[in-house]
């Protein structure tokens, strides 16, 4: 038993969720339909036996009265009449019975009833061969037991009509239950289809492009499914973003490459035929090889800190912001021996600390400060500021440089982005991307702009007290 049980667990189980959902459906709407139809029945084969019965108690007392001066009888009416009842007087003492036979079953509780020593009591039998209902009751005052039969037939066919008409009832009310959680399971799980759909479909062709059709109008907030639809489509989204943004990166990076790897194999054929080089030519062809090999290295490692998304947690720890400028301005005066660093650190904002890599964030500034070298005319000052305003940690580098057109300015945090007057001046055009990249991992904002008087301005909000 239990293991037929578990077998049908286990096949319900292993239905699509719209069987399950549209049986779910029609057995609860069944059984409450069944429920209901059996309730009704029996409610009305007490009501009709209960009428029969008082029937049988109303005769009774009207016979009482009529009995005065009766003795015991066998019988007044024979029970073959429909709606007449039958009625007979048992003695308690059997040797008072008449001659003739009783018409109604006598019993040991006949006698009882007739000396009081029993409860009047209903019963049912069968007399000549018909379905009948007896109450049998003490004749008050007297040693006898009157008993009152009725024909129940009337009463069974009512009962079995109403079996009849009940369960064809029921039965339609299963059929409708069923055509309901159909119906139910099919609106209700048709979102669910469409987004089961979806999803194979992207799983089978692997392209983020597909989306989830909404039902039209449809807010974010209506049912659940929409919702689950709508955040899938936009979870398909970012993925979409992600994915483009990953080839971009690396169609980028094979373009980038493609350049200094050519420069490179020539240089390593030129070298390959040393023999028919003059012995400057040969040391030219090696430390342009040499330099070429530092560039790619450099731009590998660019391209690989790049791809790498987000801080490694264990590396995060309370960083002093202006420490790091401090120690950043430093490391880029012994580079730049010709730029003048001036670093102005507002006292409120010298002993702030945040959470953060240091590496990252010194690589951060280093090339924001590499860049307004680059870019700075010869000897021209950099300006580098740290404000503590408002809860937020502001920084600023400002060169007096060409500055950046306002063309570029949307485009100098893109990858490779490397303005037109930029480009005879060595650099990938990565530094920002990973400057930015940085600063949001670090919850930063970083942005450019036009200093005023000329010059480039790089200004990184952070904001403080998170930890
Ligand atoms: N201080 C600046 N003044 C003027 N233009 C700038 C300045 N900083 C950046 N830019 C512009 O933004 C572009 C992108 O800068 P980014 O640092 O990303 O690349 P890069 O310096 O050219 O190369 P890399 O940093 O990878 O060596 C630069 O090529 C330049 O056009
Ligand atoms: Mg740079």
């Amino acid at each position: 038993m239990t293991g037929r049980r578990g077998l049908g667990a286990r096949w319900v189980r292993r239905r699509p969720l719209r069987t399950r959902l549209a049986l779910a459906a029609s057995a609860a709407v069944a059984v409450v339909a069944i429920g209901i139809c059996a309730a009704a029945f029996l409610i009305l084969r007490h009501q009709m036996t209960r009428q029969l019965e008082l029937n049988l108690a109303q005769t009774a007392t009207q016979v009482t009265h009529q009995t005065r001066g009766w003795g015991p009888t066998a019988g007044d009416t024979s029970c073959r009449y429909q709606a007449v009842p039958c009625v007979q007087i048992v003695p308690s003492d059997p040797a008072r019975d008449p001659r003739e036979r009783y018409e109604l079953p006598v019993a040991d509780a006949t006698r009882k009833v007739a000396d009081g020593r029993h409860e009047p009591y209903y019963s049912k039998l069968t007399v000549a061969g018909q379905p009948v209902r007896m109450f049998t009751t003490r004749l008050p005052g007297r040693d006898e037991a009157l008993q009152v039969a009725l024909r129940s037939d009337t009463v069974e066919t009512g009962v079995q009509r109403a079996a009849w008409a009940l369960s064809a009832v029921g039965g339609a009310g299963v059929l409708l239950a069923a055509v309901l959680g159909y119906w139910v399971s099919r609106t209700g799980l048709a979102p669910v289809a469409r987004l089961t759909a979806t999803a194979e479909r992207i799983a089978a062709t692997r392209d983020a492009r597909h989306r989830i059709e909404l039902p039209r109008g449809a807010s974010a907030h209506e049912d659940e499914i929409t919702r689950l639809a709508t955040t899938f489509n936009t979870m398909l989204g970012e993925l979409e973003q992600s994915v483009t943004a990953q080839r971009r990166l690396v169609a980028d990076a094979s373009h980038e490459l493609r350049t200094p790897l050519t420069a490179l194999r020539t240089n390593a054929e030129l070298l390959a035929r040393a023999d028919r080089l003059t012995d400057a030519q040969r040391d030219r062809a090696s430390s342009a090889l040499a330099r070429q090999l530092r560039e790619v290295t450099t731009l590998v490692n660019d391209l690989i800190e790049l791809a790498r998304d987000e801080e490694p947690q264990p590396l995060v720890e309370q960083v002093r912001p202006a420490a790091l400028l401090e120690h950043a301005v430093g490391a880029a005066r012994e580079h730049w021996p010709e730029i003048v660093f001036t670093a102005r650190i507002d006292p409120a904002a010298a002993g702030t600390t945040v959470p953060g890599v240091p590496s990252r964030l010194a690589r951060l500034l280093s090339n924001l400060l590499d860049n307004a070298a680059k870019f700075s005319p010869p000897g021209g000052p950099v300006d580098t500021e740290l404000t503590l305003t408002a809860g937020q940690l502001d920084l600023t580098i400002r060169d007096h440089g060409p500055g950046i057109a306002d063309t570029d300015l949307p485009h100098v945090f893109d990858r490779f982005y490397r303005a037109k007057a930029a480009r005879a001046l060595p650099g990938s055009g990565l530094g920002l991307a990973m400057a930015r990249q940085i600063a949001r991992a670090h919850g930063a904002e970083l942005s450019a702009e036009q200093a005023p008087g000329g010059g480039a301005l790089f200004r990184m909000r952070l904001p403080v007290g998170v930890a």
